[in-house]
């Protein structure tokens, strides 16, 4: 059965329909039951829209305090029946309320390699500290920033002539690519959270990395 994600946004939403796409192209096997904004005006809104997702802003303003705008937020998607809760470019820190409800079902993708450059402006932080080497990050949420077990990464070069600007667009590239993956991931199963490590059952690694398909029998 398909499982149902939800999508939390705050603005442009490239992430957001980097799922939706490796969902209409079968690459990812779940369904986006609801996507929430905290900003009226993000524009990933009407890219959910378009895909036929219901959509929902609660705008953190409006709420006495973050516990209040959290439960909330955790009404809303208990409500969808969401099995998974995806951040992407979610601009709000979440309490324990919001971590407790979804228990290692939270994810979100950073623009940099955790834990290096966690925070607003990654890949300005990358850019300006002159690595040669960034990338991005999907990891699960804790309710410290940008520090829980990291599901996958990948790297991207850093050159001579880039802007921030031209980095920052490599570096989406390979996050649109890597977020579907990581979901694909998670919803599998067949993995465990050691400590800080997400790791995942030797059978199930080797023959997809291999990318051989799995077979059911033993
Ligand atoms: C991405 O760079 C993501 O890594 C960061 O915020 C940005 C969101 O972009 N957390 P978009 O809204 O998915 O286009």
């Amino acid at each position: 059965m398909s499982r149902r994600l939800g999508v939390l946004i705050s603005g442009r939403g490239s992430n957001l329909q980097a799922i939706l796409d490796a969902i209409a192209a079968e690459r990812l096997d779940a369904t986006v039951a609801l996507v929430i904004s905290n900003r009226r005006d993000a524009a990933g809104l009407a890219r959910a829209a378009a895909a036929g997702v219901p959509t929902l802003v609660l705008e953190h303003r409006s709420f006495a305090n973050r516990q209040a705008f959290d439960a909330a937020l955790v009404d809303a998607l208990q409500a969808a029946r969401v099995d998974l809760v995806c951040l992407a470019g979610f601009m709000r820190l979440l309490s324990p309320t919001f971590i407790d409800a979804f228990p290692n079902a939270v994810l979100n993708v950073h623009p940099s390699l955790l834990p290096a450059f966690p925070g607003v402006d990654a890949q300005v932080q990358a850019w300006t500290h002159g690595v040669k080497v960034a990338g991005c990050t999907v990891h699960m949420v804790t309710e410290d920033l940008d520090a829980g077990p990291i599901i996958l990464q990948a790297t991207v070069p850093v050159l001579d002539d880039d802007t921030a600007e031209t980095l920052a667009a490599r570096i989406l590239v390979e996050e649109h690519r890597i977020y579907p993956e990581a979901i694909d991931v998670v919803l599998a199963g067949g993995w465990r959270v050691e400590g800080r490590r997400f790791v995942r059952d030797a059978k199930l690694t080797a023959p997809r990395d291999a990318g051989v398909s799995v077979s059911s029998a033993e």
